[in-house]
């Protein structure tokens, strides 16, 4: 597990590496594309956009009122010190409402552009066709849908709103202190330059390392993902210990990553704090010069004072939000690769009616075919076979020969690599994905099911069934009684992926599906395998009256169940070793049924 862990390390990496370097045009564009979403809810999001610029335009108001009051004690001004207290108030009070206004309608703007793309996202996603996921992990693909996500949000509903709130700060702070004192403002102007300079400098070395920390957590949630999600082979292996240890390490490692960049943002917040107070005591000390020269009145000193704050607030505030700027960049482009993923189904249901009926005739014409993650081993190398109408077929081998990649490629879970496969004469290709998967039923050896109850486990098959259909199909499937014994019966919970289910209950449920979803084409991919000899019985039971009428592929191991099958191909390392049936490949000398009947017929007694 572990090794498989690294490879796959490996393998996600350029992906998230790419991210949280410079901003370029093409995350620009993947992020407009994103902001799209929000275009929905333009009325809201301009309306917020009008809120924030009152309330930024009455918050600025408020230093300039403050700064009059000082004249106004001095007497110095035409407004008296009372009607200027009320002005501040009544500033206040505006100031509060417009804040409150633009809080909620950003809001309402980033919790639905949210929702949307997390629908579209997962819509999306649950389209693609098998190979997307097996080159990536769950817990990546999850922590799109809800960290990246959540990252978008930010950036809309607060760095959005915070950045033209700094940006229209700097602007008018530098014209009110601009007019209020040139020399003063020229003066601030020979500091704080210097100080910008150094923080964009320091403050993209940060975030480089921001990134690094950021990185390492996503490594030991997958330590976590993964081992809770199989926890009981951690428990067979005893490897509680082992994996114990890993998620330390990967923790430690988050640890002295992150407190090595809080070293440095400790240095760049210190320095940034310094370098604005310096700047103030600089014009402080100058600004008095200025007083005492009588160019300038108290008032206008504290004015000039409020707004530097004001503005050195604004300049050292920008770095964060370039920051967070640039995740979301990055986040974006995440969401947006998967939107632009090319999906295998189509979601809306009325492609399927205009497609004719499969019943159920197969070929395959010299079919060859490697998995897309293991490209350089062919799995099959030229398989051809026919099936015909309600034929039952038997596909026997050893382990690894190629039987179940067969049948994953008739339901077109991956795509033939060369030659072709017919369905009632037609290319699969060219037939509609659902309509195809539709006609087609699967009872593989590990059945796995959803954590919900039997009866939502069974409607899988058919979810428009009504109970008694439900009923039916578990009786024919053998398993209506032990589902009628559990004191909940039908709603009894099966437990995280059927864990409380026997393997022979779980094969049961599984054949009450197919038989509610009542497919033209039947697969047993090992079916029976796993299971006890009196489980196998009824299952074995629940089969035969499955394929009744169906056009069965029916793999196993055990070749006794496989001696009535009208056609039997022995597979051997991708390719069809030999045809016929069992009369006349177990009397062919050195063939490889033979041999394989032989190996059963020493084991069985032993076995037993
Ligand atoms: N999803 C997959 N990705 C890569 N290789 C796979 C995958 N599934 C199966 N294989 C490989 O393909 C070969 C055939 O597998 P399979 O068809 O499952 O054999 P069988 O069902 O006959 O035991 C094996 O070598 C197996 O390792
Ligand atoms: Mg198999």
């Amino acid at each position: 597990m572990a090794s498989n862990t690294e490879v796959l390390t490996d393998e996600a990496q350029p992906a998230e590496a790419q991210s949280g370097k410079h901003i370029n045009a093409g995350q620009v564009r993947k992020f407009l594309q994103i902001f799209r979403y929000v275009m929905r809810y333009k009325r809201y999001f301009f309306t917020g956009l009008l809120f924030l610029g009152f309330s930024t335009l009455t918050a600025l108001l408020f230093p300039y009122v403050a700064s009059l009051l000082a004249d106004a004690a001095q007497g110095k001004t035409l407004w008296s010190v009372r009607e200027l207290g009320w002005l501040l108030l009544g500033i206040l009070v505006v100031q509060s409402v417009f804040s409150y206004a633009r809080i909620v309608m950003f809001a309402y703007v980033s919790e639905y552009t949210m929702a949307d793309i997390r629908k579209d996202l997962y819509a999306r996603l649950i389209t693609l066709p098998i190979p997307f996921f097996e080159q990536r992990r769950v817990g990546e693909l999850t922590s799109r849908l809800t960290a990246d996500v959540t990252q978008l949000q930010d950036a809309i509903s607060i760095n959005l709103a915070e950045l033209l709130r700094q940006f229209a700060t700097l602007i008018i702070g530098l014209t009110i202190i601009g007019l209020t004192s040139w020399r003063l403002t020229l003066l601030m102007l020979s500091t704080f330059p210097v100080a910008i300079v150094v923080a964009m400098f320091f403050g993209r070395f940060i975030r480089k390392m921001s990134k690094q920390t950021q990185d390492a957590l996503a490594n030991a949630g997958v330590v976590v993902e993964e081992t809770l999600q199989s926890v009981q082979v951690v428990k067979v292996f005893t490897n509680e210990r082992f994996e114990t240890r890993r998620y330390q390490k990967a923790i430690d490692n988050v640890v002295s990553i992150a407190m090595r960049t809080a070293k440095y943002r400790g240095l760049f917040v210190t320095f940034l704090i310094s370098a604005v107070f310096g700047g103030i005591v600089v014009v402080l000390w100058y600004g008095a010069v200025l007083v005492q020269q009588g160019s300038l009145t108290i008032g206008e000193l504290i004015r000039f004072i409020l707004y530097t704050v004001f503005i050195g607030g604004a300049i050292g505030g920008m770095g964060d939000l370039y920051g967070n700027l640039q995740k979301a960049l990055g986040a974006s482009e995440r969401v947006v690769e998967i939107l632009h993923e090319k999906p295998e189904v189509a979601l809306q249901p009325d492609a399927e009616t205009a497609t004719p009926a499969l019943t159920g005739n197969i070929e395959y014409r010299n079919v060859r075919f490697a998995y897309p993650t293991r490209k350089d081993i062919e799995v099959l190398k030229g398989v051809t076979l026919q099936i015909g109408r309600g034929e039952k077929v038997a596909l026997v081998g050893p382990s690894g020969a190629g039987k179940s990649t067969i049948v994953q490629l008739l339901m077109r879970l991956y795509d033939v690599n060369s030659g072709a496969i017919y369905l009632n004469g037609q290319p699969i290709t060219s037939l509609n994905i659902t309509h195809l998967r539709h006609h087609i039923g699967l009872v593989p050896q590990e059945v796995i099911l959803f954590g919900g109850t039997i009866h939502e486990n069974i409607l899988y098959g058919k979810p428009n069934a009504t109970d008694a259909e439900i009923i039916a199909a578990a009786k024919k499937a053998n398993a209506w009684d032990f589902i009628s014994g559990f004191p909940q019966g039908l709603d009894t919970l099966v437990g995280e992926r059927g864990v409380k289910l026997s393997g022979g209950q779980r094969q049961r449920i599984a054949i009450a599906r197919a038989i509610l979803k009542d497919p033209a084409i039947l697969i047993l991919d090992e079916a029976t395998s796993s299971l006890d000899a009196e489980s196998e019985r009824l299952v074995q039971e629940a089969l035969d009256r499955l394929m009744e009428n169906r056009t069965t592929i029916i793999i196993a191991h055990r070749l006794s169940t496989v001696r009535k099958a009208d056609t039997i191909y022995v597979l051997d390392g991708g390719t069809i070793a030999e045809r016929g049936n069992h009369e006349e490949l177990a009397a062919k000398p050195d063939g490889l049924y033979r041999y394989l009947l032989k190996l059963q017929f020493e084991e069985a007694p032993a076995a037993s």
